[in-house]
């Protein structure tokens, strides 16, 4: 393990070991996506090249059908990509990447098991002892609010309890990389704003690189490193806009004028591309 990496080690919880990435970079150089359906040609990304340092948050907004969910697939191996090449931690990604936390717009639990039963599911799919990470699952079940819930099932839980139970899921395994693809993206306005604090709460207790997808400006800009602006399809990057603001990013820097000249630069950057008319 280099100086780099002892220094990422987690503080709490389930060691990282030597031969699990710390935090893991994503190198993404000349990806294009073309797909053809039934004699129709869709051309959904054109070039994209973006490098993801390790403990990075990025957040990708673009406008419905540039392809970042096709990015975010490509990136996990979940499809493959039509060209381009994808790294992460410096190996080629050719097939379903598993060392990675996802968490999708809708989340999908299991009816007939209880929160705790399916956040240990992730273990248990990798071949884990569940024992061994209830402690874990019931401390992250604590700090998003889940901890009276452990024994609810799925019907008894609000949408945005069931978004949490997935978030926990996702990150049980303790996944060097996370990837979020509009996952508030199904919930009212006031729950999305805790889950967001609640999401920025749990990276910087762990810092896992982090690629989020929003239609949310704000969202997007009060928890990013760096904001990735993609055009209309075929889906490029427009712009990167590293975000210098402090964290954690409480209501008085989201009140800030740095804030909002940031949510402008992306709402420009649209308009430039006739995504937003006034
Ligand atoms: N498996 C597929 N086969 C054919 N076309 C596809 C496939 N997956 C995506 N597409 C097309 O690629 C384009 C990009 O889709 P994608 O889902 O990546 O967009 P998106 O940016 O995530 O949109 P949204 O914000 O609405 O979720 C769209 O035109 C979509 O119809
Ligand atoms: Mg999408």
């Amino acid at each position: 393990m280099t100086a780099a990496r002892l220094s990422e080690v987690p503080r709490t919880g389930v060691a990282v070991t030597a031969a699990t990435p710390a935090r893991a970079p994503i190198d993404i150089a000349g990806v294009s996506q073309i797909f053809q359906r039934a004699g129709q040609v869709t051309h959904a990304l054109d070039r994209v090249d973006l490098a993801i340092a390790g403990s990075e948050f990025v957040s990708i907004v673009g406008p419905s059908g540039c392809g970042k969910s096709t990015l975010l697939k490509i990136i996990a191996g979940l499809i493959s990509r039509s060209s381009g090449t994808v790294r992460i931690d410096g190996q080629e990604v050719q097939g379903p990447y598993t060392n990675l936390g996802i968490v999708f717009q809708s989340p999908v639990l299991l009816d007939w098991r209880n929160v705790l039963d399916n956040v240990l599911v992730q273990i248990e799919l990798r071949g884990l002892d569940p024992k061994q990470y209830k402690a874990r699952a019931l401390e992250l079940l604590g700090k998003v609010g889940l901890g009276d819930f452990k024994d609810r099932m799925p019907r008894e839980l609000s949408g945005g309890m069931r978004q949490r139970a997935a978030i926990v899921r996702a990150l049980i395994h303790d996944p060097p990389l996370l990837m979020m693809d509009e996952p508030f993206g199904a919930l009212d306005a006031l729950t999305r704003e805790q889950m967001r604090i609640d999401l920025e709460k749990l990276w910087l207790d762990r810092r896992q690189t982090t690629l989020f997808i929003t239609h949310g400006i704000s969202e997007a800009v009060a928890l990013a490193d760096r904001v990735v602006v993609m055009t209309p399809r075929p889906g490029r990057i427009d712009r990167i806009i590293p975000i210098d603001l402090p964290r954690p990013r409480h209501k008085d820097v989201l009140a800030s004028r740095r804030f909002t000249e940031y949510c402008d630069m992306i709402t420009e950057c649209f308009m430039r591309h006739g995504v937003i008319k006034y």
